[in-house]
């Protein structure tokens, strides 16, 4: 069972809390790394999946084949999975769904943002005392697993005092301060002292959070956790900008934590555009030098390691997972989705006799703008006096399916896209195959072939 005492933790970051940086996070010395916050009902549109090659956990979202979640087993008893939530019912079953992948679940009731409060989520929860003790006694009565929850400060030590013994009642294991209010934003001084107050008068360890602006060196840290008489401490940005703050033997050059990153990202095959943004977070106004300008041209991970000197790995593990059947997303059909809905019987309505079908996806990072499948087969067509494919494109939820009829031949993919653009180009691919311009050889290169 985690245990809260004591202990540095990675804290939960949208978009940069991610595989790759919380694997980095406990490699260089975290104790617990929190994931980004992952919203209820999203969530519940995903699967679990094994993914043999990657060795990886994969929730996936049913809509569109994304990966919600990714975990690995390095991170089981250390990784605690923060969910946005309004709602008891639907957190405990995202929980349920998660409980044997992950060693915790904490509810975030700190987020300002609009979308969060609109929710009902985040800080909205704060003004809701009963629904946020409601949440957590339903996940503690339930779960195997420890419960934590994320706040900030209210506007008196006192009155964040009561809100918090009407939490720690609900029988969590702890609770994550971030020593600001609502309205107050990260350039605002943090208020260690409130964050002692409460640390001195409740019996579960409170993580103290809050003190990046401060936090330069592994001993800054030691300094926060002592300011604020806390048990552990949970850092963000000092994270997001070096991650290498997690290590008692001294911080890591730049340069180094991104090679580390990118191989990270490499080996768990991370999204490109998600490891882009954790980088851009990382080099911040380096981005205006010619190499932060070459970076943000970069839409591959290939791309991006042949900045760091790295593209023999990743060209070598790529091909390597290619190989092995890695196609970068996960099939989803429309018969799939759940629950199943009445739009999906249009699915079946559509005659597919006498349509040439293959089961090839579009994976954009594998092309520029100049080689993609739908300019190759205009090119050609028109070199050779056909007129151009005519595209027939469906719907079905949030998946899209084209019929691409050229020469009085229909062709199409049955691989559902996430997009229209998407499917065009698979149907596009399918086409360009039978007419002999791409071969089996090109569409494993292209990470086409399912
Ligand atoms: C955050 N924060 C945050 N908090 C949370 O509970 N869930 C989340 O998903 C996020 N996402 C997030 C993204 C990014 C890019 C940042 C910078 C911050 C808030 C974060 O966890 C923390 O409470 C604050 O940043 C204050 O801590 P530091 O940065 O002073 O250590």
């Amino acid at each position: 069972m985690l245990n809260y005492d004591n202990k540095i933790i990675l804290a939960p970051m949208v978009r940069i809390g991610t595989l790759p940086t919380r694997i980095l996070a406990l490699r260089y010395g975290a104790d617990i790394v929190y994931t980004e916050e992952l919203i209820d009902w999203k969530f519940l549109r995903s699967k679990r999946r094994i993914n043999d090659i990657l060795k990886t956990v994969d929730f996936v979202d049913q809509t569109d084949g994304t990966i919600v979640f990714r975990t690995c087993h390095e991170e089981k008893d250390k990784v605690v999975l923060q969910l946005g939530t309004c709602d008891a019912d639907r957190a405990l079953k995202v929980a349920k769904l998660v409980e044997n992948d992950v060693a915790g679940i904490d509810i975030n009731m700190g987020c300002p943002k609009e979308f969060s409060i609109k929710g009902g989520m985040g800080v909205a929860l704060l003004q809701n005392p009963e629904k946020a003790f409601k949440i957590l006694e339903t996940l503690v009565n339930n779960l195997t697993i420890p419960v934590t929850c994320k706040i900030r400060i209210l506007d008196t030590p006192e009155d964040t005092l009561s809100l918090v013994q009407k939490l720690v009642s609900s029988g969590i294991k702890a609770i994550a301060i971030h020593g600001r209010t609502k309205d107050e934003r990260p350039q605002h001084p943090v208020h260690p002292g409130t964050i002692k107050y409460i640390a001195e008068r409740i019996p579960i360890p409170v993580i103290a959070n809050g003190g990046s602006k401060e936090i330069e060196k592994f001993s800054d840290i030691l300094k926060f956790k002592e300011m604020t008489g806390c048990s552990s401490v949970m850092i963000a940005r000092a994270a997001e900008w070096n991650c290498s703050i997690f290590r008692k033997d001294g911080m890591l050059p730049m340069d180094t934590v991104i090679e580390d990153l990118l191989r990270l990202s490499v080996d768990f095959d991370n999204p490109p555009a998600n490891t882009k943004y954790c980088i851009q977070n990382i080099l911040r106004e380096l981005q205006e030098t010619p190499r932060g300008r070459q970076f943000l041209d970069s839409q591959t991970l290939e791309q991006m390691c042949t900045i760091w000197n790295l593209q023999d790995y990743c060209k070598e593990k790529q091909k390597m997972y290619q190989g092995l059947g890695i196609q970068g997303r996960w099939q989803v059909t429309p018969s799939d989705l759940e629950p199943p809905n009445k739009k999906s019987k249009l699915a079946n309505e559509v005659n597919l006799d006498g349509v040439i079908q293959m089961q090839v996806c579009f994976i954009r990072s594998n092309y520029n703008d100049l080689n993609l499948p739908k300019s190759q087969l205009h090119a050609w067509a028109g070199k050779n006096g056909f007129s151009l494919p005519i595209y027939q494109t469906r719907q079905v939820e949030k998946l899209f399916q084209t019929i691409l009829i050229f020469n009085d031949k229909k062709y199409t993919s049955t691989f559902w896209e996430k997009n229209k653009k998407f499917a065009e180009q698979s149907a596009a691919l399918v086409c360009l195959y039978h007419l002999g311009l791409k071969t089996k050889d090109d569409l494993i290169k292209l990470g086409s072939l399912l």
